[in-house]
C-alpha cells in the first residue's frame, strides 16, 4: 500500500495534503510518512525472517535520517541502530534504543567517542584498522572496573568487491579507506584476541550504498563466509556476521531488488556456509536508504521563472544546502507538482538561490507543467541523506522537518531561526 499519491489532483502523504503542510509550516520542508517508515522497516525485517531460523538484527543506519521522531518510530518497531559518531549514539539513546542493539562503525573513532560507547555498553564496535583496535584496548583498560564486560569488537573487512554504484558511495574496494584487507584479517583477529580488554564478537563489512543488484552482496558474503570459517577454526568465537547496508531504491529508472529478493539472495549466499561452526551466528544488516529514502519528500516553493538564451530555469526556495545529493552525486530526484494543473510538459533546470552553478535539484528536466511563481513542488525520494547532509551554507536556516501519520502531522524539527544561525559564535575583544 503506497501512502504517497494524488487525490483529485492534489498530492497527499497518507491523509494529509502537502499543500496544507506547506501553508502551515512554510517551505522548504522535509515531510516524512510514519506509515511508510513502518511498512519499509517491517518488509525488510520480515524478508530476513523468511525461509530459515537464522537469528538476525536490523540495525537502522542513523546517518541516513537521524531525526528523533524517525529514530523513535524505527526503534519502536524493533530496530537496532548502526551509528558512526558519539552524536548518533546520543540520539539513539535519547529515543530509548537498547544499547545492546547499537553497533558503532566508522574509520575515525576518537577516544572520547570510544569511551562514551563503552560506558553505554553497546553491542559491538565495527573496527576498521589496527590503530583503532589499540585505541579501544587503551580506552577499555583506562575505564577498567567501570565496564561490566570487555569491549566487544567486530572487525570490518574490505572484501574488494565492486558495488557498481557511484564511486563516492562505493566502500568495499581495495582503494577505499574502509575496512581491513581480507588478506590481513586473520592477523588482526589474532592481535585483537590477545588484547586483554577486548572480546572478539564478529565479522563485518559494508560494500557501498544504493546497490541495484544482489550479486555484489553475494560476492561479499562469499568472502566473509569463507573467512568466518577460517576464523572459527583459528579458535575465535564469532557471534555476529554484519553485512552492512546498501540496498538501493528507485529514484528514477533503477530497478533495485526488493527486500524479499535481497533477503533471498542473502540466504542463498549464506547457505553455502551453513556448517555447524557458523549456524549460531546472528546476522546483522545496517539498512538506511531503503528504510527512509522513499519515506520522505522535500516540499519547495517556486520563487521565479527565468530564461537564458538556451534554457529555462525554475528558481525554488530549496537549495543544495538543503538537499546536496544532486550537486554531490549528480543524483536524480523526481519533481512533481503538489497540485496538478495539466498543460504541456515544461523543460527546465530546477535550481536554488545559492551562489553556485552546482546548486540545482534537477537539470534538463521535463516538468509535468510550467510552474507559476508561488507554486509548490515536491522533490521525491528525499528521506535519506537529505536533511542529515544539509548545511547552513549561504547562512540559510535549516528547514523544518514534519512527520505525517494518518490524518495528523507534526513538526518534528522546527525551522531554524536567525538566532540559531549564529548560536555559539563570539567576537573576541581583539577584533573590536
Ligand atoms: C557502515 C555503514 N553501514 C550502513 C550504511 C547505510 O547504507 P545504506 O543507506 O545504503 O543502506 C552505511 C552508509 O554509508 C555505512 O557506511
Amino acid at each position: 500500500m503506497h501512502h504517497f499519491q494524488y487525490r483529485e489532483g492534489e498530492l497527499y502523504w497518507e491523509d494529509v495534503p502537502l499543500a496544507r503542510i506547506a501553508e502551515e509550516v512554510g517551505t522548504p520542508a522535509y515531510v516524512y510518512s510514519y506509515a511508510t517508515l513502518e511498512r519499509h522497516f517491517r518488509v525488510f525485517d520480515s524478508a530476513l525472517n523468511e525461509g530459515g531460523p537464522r537469528k538476525h538484527l536490523v540495525c537502522y543506519s542513523v546517518k541516513a535520517n537521524s531525526n528523533l521522531a524517525v529514530l523513535r518510530a524505527l526503534v519502536s518497531f524493533g530496530a537496532g541502530v548502526d551509528t558512526v559518531s558519539r552524536g548518533e549514539i546520543f540520539r539513539a539513546l535519547k529515543v530509548g534504543a537498547d544499547p545492546k542493539k547499537i553497533v558503532f562503525s566508522g574509520v575515525g573513532k576518537r577516544e572520547d567517542e570510544i569511551a562514551y560507547a563503552l560506558e553505554q555498553g553497546i553491542l559491538a564496535f565495527n573496527v576498521e584498522s589496527h590503530g583503532e583496535l589499540e585505541a579501544i584496548e587503551r580506552v577499555a583498560a583506562r575505564l577498567g572496573p567501570k565496564l561490566k564486560t570487555k569491549a566487544p569488537v567486530s572487525l570490518r573487512v574490505n572484501p574488494d568487491v565492486d558495488a557498481e554504484t557511484h564511486p563516492y558511495i562505493s566502500t568495499g574496494l581495495k582503494k577505499n579507506k574502509f575496512g581491513i584487507p581480507v588478506a590481513w584479517a586473520r592477523e588482526e583477529f589474532r592481535a585483537a584476541a590477545k588484547m586483554p580488554h577486548l572480546e572478539v564478537v564478529g565479522l563485518d563489512c559494508h560494500i557501498g550504498s544504493q546497490l541495484t543488484k544482489t550479486a555484489p552482496f553475494q560476492d561479499a558474503i562469499a568472502r566473509l563466509g569463507e573467512l568466518a570459517r577460517t576464523l572459527v577454526v583459528d579458535g575465535h568465537r564469532l557471534r555476529y556476521l554484519d553485512i552492512g547496508g546498501g540496498l538501493g531504491i528507485p529514484y528514477n529508472q533503477e530497478d533495485p531488488p526488493s527486500p524479499a529478493e535481497y533477503g533471498e539472495a542473502i540466504r542463498a549466499a549464506l547457505a553455502a556456509f551453513e556448517g555447524p561452526e557458523l549456524s549460531g551466528l546472528t546476522l546483522i544488516c545496517e539498512p538506511g536508504r531503503v528504510i527512509v529514502g522513499n519515506a520522505g519528500v522535500l516540499v519547495t516553493r517556486t520563487l521565479y521563472l527565468k530564461q537564458s538564451e538556451i534554457k529555462n530555469f525554475v528558481i525554488v526556495d530549496a537549495a543544495m544546502n538543503d538537499l546536496i545529493r544532486p550537486a554531490f552525486y549528480d543524483s536524480y530526484h523526481a519533481i512533481w507538482p503538489v497540485v496538478k494543473r495539466g498543460g504541456p510538459a515544461y523543460a527546465a533546470d530546477v535550481v536554488g538561490p545559492i551562489c553556485e552553478t552546482g546548486d540545482f535539484l534537477a537539470r534538463d528536466r521535463s516538468l509535468a507543467h510550467k510552474p507559476e511563481e508561488g507554486e509548490l513542488l515536491a522533490v521525491l525520494s528525499a528521506g535519506a541523506y537529505g536533511f542529515t547532509m544539509s548545511s547552513n551554507y549561504n547562512t540559510r536556516p535549516r528547514v523544518a522537518e514534519v512527520m505525517v501519520k494518518g490524518g495528523e502531522f507534526a513538526v518534528v524539527r522546527r525551522r531554524e531561526t536567525l538566532d540559531d544561525l549564529i548560536r555559539g559564535e563570539e567576537i573576541p575583544k581583539f577584533v573590536g
